[in-house]
């Protein structure tokens, strides 16, 4: 058997901005009990116009290699999963690399939305099995805020800005990343999506119709975030020969509080045993799962030989999932 990687290091990093459920009253027709009620959120962090995403997720990344004790010329591999890098090309993992000197990596993006960053861990485990890769680079970053109508009260007030990042390596005993799932129903592309691309350039009348914003049929997708979440975990855990009964802690996608806690519910895992933070960055898509990742390594939630499952839904459809022993 091949062995597995692991987790050397994580972190993360959010802007300053804080942009509270008081402040979206005062721009769309809400109410701070119905964002509360509704998701579970009570606050997101939120870029300056013309920042920039890759020094965010640059950040990220430095604590992740200070954390893995690796310099950036040990990383032979960098993966971001985002959907607004700074440009449309190159490609947001190339300027990431040369803010790092991370001069000895391959590097590239992918797109597969709130899953960008299982799935790029998931082809980070892959690649190190079968191409020799030693040291990879994982990042989920976005500005979802650079998309969002804020007009659209159904959008504007779910999601959020922020980079998580963390660094693979060889696992030295059998611990580190058990299983790792993706899977995709492009059928469903058409509940999530924002159409700004190739087929609607930039322009004034693209822009002012719209057509370069998050669009989202919610309560679809809700239901759609629980099936495949569950389908996912499931896989994840058939995979690494485990039942949800060894989980130590699930950490879910952070979208929606009753998302998560129907996921919980499903798989009869206690509450005390899911990790939310979505009250406090709403949804920040791929930098989800690193953010939380971070968050409850550094704050001890995750102790040696914990076993923790990470789940993941987004736009795509996309999910994916993987367990991990630490
Ligand atoms: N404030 C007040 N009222 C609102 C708001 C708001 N911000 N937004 C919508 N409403 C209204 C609707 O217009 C609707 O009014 P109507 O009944 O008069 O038409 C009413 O509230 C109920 O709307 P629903 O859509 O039924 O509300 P629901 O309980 O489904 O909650 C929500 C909406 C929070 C969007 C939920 O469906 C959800 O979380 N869906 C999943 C979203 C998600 O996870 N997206 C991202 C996943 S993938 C990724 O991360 C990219």
């Amino acid at each position: 058997m091949q062995p597995h990687n692991q987790i050397l290091g994580t972190g993360h990093a959010v802007p300053e901005r804080v942009l509270t459920n008081a402040e979206l009253e005062q721009m769309v027709d809400t109410t701070d009990q119905w964002i509360v009620e509704r998701s579970g959120i009570r606050q997101r962090y939120i870029c300056e116009p013309g920042s920039c995403l890759s020094d965010l997720a640059t950040q990220a990344a430095n604590q992740a290699l200070d954390a893995a004790d690796t310099t950036a010329e040990e990383i032979d591999l960098i993966i971001v999963g985002s959907v607004t890098g700074d440009m449309k090309f190159p490609a947001m993992a190339c300027l990431i690399q040369q803010k790092l000197g991370a001069t000895n990596a391959a590097v590239f993006d992918l797109s597969a939305a709130c899953s960008g960053f299982l799935y790029g861990l998931h082809i980070a485990d892959s690649l190190m099995q079968t191409s020799g890769y030693r040291r990879a680079l994982i990042i989920g970053a976005e500005m979802l805020s650079s998309m969002i109508n804020w007009q659209d009260r159904n959008t504007c007030v779910l999601f959020g800005d922020g980079a998580g990042a963390v660094v693979v390596g060889p696992a030295t005993d059998e611990k580190g990343l058990l299983s790792t799932y993706i899977k995709s129903d492009g059928s469903q592309h058409a509940l999530l999506f924002n159409p700004a691309g190739s087929q609607y350039p930039p322009s004034h009348e693209n822009i002012d119709s719209k057509l370069a914003t998050i669009n989202m049929a919610g309560r679809e997708v809700f239901r759609h975030a629980v099936v495949s979440m569950t389908d996912a975990l499931h896989e994840a855990l058939k995979r690494a020969n485990l039942a949800p009964d060894d989980i130590d802690l699930l950490i879910p996608h952070q979208a929606n509080i009753r998302i998560i806690e129907a996921i919980g519910k499903r798989f009869k895992i206690d509450n005390s045993k899911v990790y939310v933070n979505v009250d406090r960055f709403g949804n920040t898509s791929s930098a989800t799962i690193p953010i939380a990742l971070n968050e409850a390594i550094t704050t001890g939630r995750i102790k040696e030989g914990d076993t923790v499952g990470l789940v993941t839904f987004g736009a795509g459809l996309t999910w994916s999932s993987c367990i991990i022993q630490f």
